[in-house]
């Protein structure tokens, strides 16, 4: 394999072509490109774009890519130097550790993610959702379906999950919101973290005293955790639970909008819905420009070699429409038999609320599909102008999908 590791002294690499085309699919440089290619980073650090999908899941699954965003240099953009270089910071946060550390954590939280325990959680998710319907079907015509709709219900079920008041969700809403936009500043982000610490410490030393039914206060009880690290696990489960699933539920829907063959046949058969969210997310992909991770050693993939210290962005969205996963990729097809797409990660990373995300979104389009038969989106479309890494509800620079989806 051809040696990289003078990547330095090519002057002409290619940016990472983030912007979406038009919300829904990736930039067209994604996927007309090499399954793995070089490509300077926003920094201006040189590294590797990995677009195929075979490639993707070679990078995710091996141990010799690092996790650690302490690792890495402007490549890891948009996590600050200066969060990135203290790692107490990251108390508790798996998402950027390797293992055995990484297992620590996460294997507190494993029993209460399994499908068996989330299947529990089903009536009640119905119940946030049939409440939520209401709440759009108050607002009158035309409503904001990410306002009233996809951002409750996912905060909701993990405000409870967690034990976090509800009422406290201006504060982490807007945390994440600011946390995960890509032209924040340094100081904006290290602020929101700092916010969003304080907030949760306050709230774990609540719970070790006054202990409830809820996933902060059964992990107060257990004795390796300290309060920080507590803090810092619900930190990322409150983040990376409801922004996601948020832009599953909002895209999804303007997606089925916008292709009405395939929202009839899902209104036809309903039995579609467990295979037709699959492919949603797969076709939408909506973790945008992540995992990003970092040679531990010289690793070859697909025939070039990565050298240690290299960063390598795995594009979800461009592996997720590899012809080596599914034929036809670009098609939204509701009736495709489940592929094994790569929406939540791959390797030991993969994701943890999964199994809860898959019920929020097809009891949420459910309910959606049977009390408005007549949604229709109440705006035209816009080509997007925003890039959208794990979010794509900014509310400044980039109009939510959402905005006027009206129920008729
Ligand atoms: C990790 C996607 C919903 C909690 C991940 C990763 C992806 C992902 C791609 C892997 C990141 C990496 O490899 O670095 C999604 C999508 C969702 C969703 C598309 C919704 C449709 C949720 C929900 C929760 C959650 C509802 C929590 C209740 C997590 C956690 C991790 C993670 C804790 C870190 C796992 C680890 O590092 O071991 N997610 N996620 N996610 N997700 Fe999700």
């Amino acid at each position: 394999p051809a040696a990289h590791d003078d990547l330095r002294d090519l002057q002409d690499l290619p940016s990472y072509p983030k912007e979406r085309d038009d919300y829904i699919n990736p930039a067209r440089a994604l996927l007309t490109g090499p399954p793995i290619s070089p490509l300077r980073f926003a920094g201006g650090s040189v590294g590797w774009l990995v677009t195929g999908y075979h490639e993707a899941r070679e990078v995710l699954r091996d141990p010799r890519f690092s996790a650690e965003r302490w690792r890495g240099d402007d490549a890891m953009r948009p996590v600050p130097e200066s969060v990135r270089r203290d790692r107490s910071s990251g108390a508790g946060s798996f998402l950027a550790m390797d293992a055995p550390e990484h297992g620590h954590y996460r294997g507190q939280l494993t029993r209460y993610f399994t499908v068996r325990r989330m299947r529990e959680l089903e009536a009640r998710i119905e119940d946030i959702v049939a409440d939520q319907l209401d709440a759009l079907e108050a607002a009158g015509k035309p409503a904001d379906l990410v306002r009233h709709f996809a951002l409750p219900i996912p905060s909701l079920v993990i405000c409870e999950m967690l034990g976090v008041p509800y009422e406290e969700r201006e504060l982490f809403q807007s945390v994440a919101a600011r946390l995960l936009r890509q032209d924040r500043t340094d100081e904006e982000f290290v602020a929101g973290k700092t916010e969003l610490d304080t907030f949760l410490r306050t709230l774990v030393e609540a719970k070790r005293k006054d202990p409830r039914d809820d996933l902060i206060s059964l992990l107060t009880a257990v004795d390796e955790l300290n309060d920080e690290e507590i803090g810092g696990i619900a930190g990322l489960l409150l983040i990376a639970g409801h922004e996601t699933t948020t832009n599953m539920l909002s895209l999804g829907t303007f997606a089925l909008l916008r292709d009405p063959g395939q929202l009839e046949r899902l209104r036809a058969d309903e039995s579609l819905l467990p295979q037709a969210v699959e492919e949603l997310l797969r076709y939408l992909s909506i973790v945008n420009a992540f995992p990003v991770r970092i040679a531990l050693e010289d690793v070859v993939v697909g025939g070039v070699t990565i050298t240690a210290g290299q960063s390598v962005a795995v594009s979800v969205p461009a592996a997720n429409r590899d012809p080596a996963l599914v034929d036809d990729p670009d098609t939204l097809d509701v009736g495709r038999p489940r592929s094994s797409h790569l929406a939540f990660g791959y390797g030991i990373h993969q994701c943890l609320g999964q199994h809860l995300a898959r019920i929020e979104l097809v009891a949420g389009y459910r309910g959606l599909l049977r009390r408005f038969p007549g949604l229709r989106l109440a705006v035209p479309r816009r080509r997007s102008g925003c890039a959208a890494t794990w979010s794509s509800t900014e509310p400044t620079n980039c109009p939510s999908p959402g905005d006027g989806a009206g129920p008729d």
